[in-house]
């Protein structure tokens, strides 16, 4: 008999979020899938709702927010939960890690205290199995055990968020959500700190959402990508496959505004023009009135995501994929 495959840590189907005061919902139809023990990057330009939809897996939307659409975690329909559920999945079948450790840490608490804190207050744990957890995971982060014993202001910026890696882990996630965990940080510690999410994603069997504005770091890190634009999936696939074989025009523009071999990294607000205003009603393709391809109809009729040919999971919301001319030297390629 086949073993029955675990749910995915997260499935986000059909997902529309509306806020108050604007003229168009700020996730509209977002689709997305974390299969268990995946790395899946999200990608856009700043505003285009990578945080909402990351937030959402927690339950974590603006006051007034109007939902429709699902959110799984392993199986689990996050946006019904009752409230004792919903901490239970906040505090242990999902953790985040943020973007500013030194915010996100109590500079009066000692290392130790927060590990250990995050999984005791609230039963899920022992005092001395998480204490014992704690060791372990700083061990496998890079750090050691004298570490428990400091205060945040006494270790630097990349330890600390190696710090709030082993924190995301403490209770033994199925989903982690990281959301530009290493913008603090300086370019080397960046890489370490990403290769470290890596390895421990393989080593406890985590589904890893990284949320990132960085393509190269995207590639570089994830299984799968999903590039989002003004609050819709613009294009999805395998890494590799999309960034070798963009399907969608603002896919296509962002790697190749992307220089290439050396630092500055690719900068996602390089391409002309402005993504539509949330007060703004769109009927068409979000992306119709800065892309060179659009027509008529992409000024009428917003394009459902649709599948490359032969290629069933590498999907892009155009109309006018088939017209997208191969781009040469990708980071893929190179
Ligand atoms: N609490 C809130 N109240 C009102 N509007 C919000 C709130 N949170 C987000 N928004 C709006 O929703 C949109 C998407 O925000 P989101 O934070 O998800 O973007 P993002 O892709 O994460 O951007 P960035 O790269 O800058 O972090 C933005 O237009 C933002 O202004
Ligand atoms: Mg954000």
């Amino acid at each position: 008999m086949t073993p029955i495959p675990p749910p995915p840590a997260l499935e986000i189907r059909g997902l529309r979020v509306t806020l108050p005061g604007t003229a168009r919902p700020v996730l509209d139809g977002v689709d997305l899938r974390v299969a268990a023990g995946e790395t899946v990057a999200l990608v856009g330009e700043s505003g285009s709702g990578k945080s909402l939809t990351s937030r959402s897996a927690l339950h974590l939307l603006p006051p007034g927010a109007e939902v429709e659409g699902a959110v799984r975690v392993s199986g689990e329909d996050v946006l019904t939960l009752d409230a004792d559920r919903l901490r239970a999945l906040r505090t242990g079948t999902v953790s985040m890690v943020f973007q500013d450790p030194r915010a996100a840490l109590n500079p009066l608490r000692r290392i130790g205290d927060f590990l250990v804190e995050s999984v005791t207050l609230t039963g899920a744990m022992t005092k001395e199995a998480a204490a014992a957890r704690a060791v372990e995971l700083l061990e496998a982060v890079g750090l050691d055990a004298s570490a428990l014993r400091r205060y945040p202001g006494q270790v630097s910026g990349g330890m600390l968020q190696r710090v709030m890696i082993a924190a995301a882990l403490m209770g033994d996630p199925a989903l982690v959500l990281a959301d530009e965990p290493t913008t603090a940080l300086d370019v080397t510690t960046q890489a370490e700190v990403i290769a470290l999410l890596a390895e421990l994603r393989a080593r406890f069997g985590t589904g890893l959402l990284f949320v990132t504005h960085d393509l190269d770091l995207a590639a570089a890190i994830s299984d799968r990508v999903y590039v989002m634009y003004a609050g819709r999936i613009a294009e999805s696939g395998p890494a590799d496959e999309l960034f070798a074989r963009p399907r969608h025009p603002y896919t296509a523009a962002l790697l190749a505004s992307t220089p290439r071999l050396e630092a500055p990294r690719g900068r996602l607000d390089a391409i002309e023009g402005q993504p539509p205003d949330l007060r703004q009603e769109l009927k068409g393709c979000a992306f119709a009135a800065r892309c060179h391809l659009a027509t008529g109809l992409c000024d009428q009729q917003a394009p459902d995501p649709r599948p490359a040919p032969g290629r069933a999971d590498h999907r892009a919301a155009c109309h006018h994929s088939a017209r997208l001319v191969p781009l040469e030297g990708s980071p893929a390629d190179a």
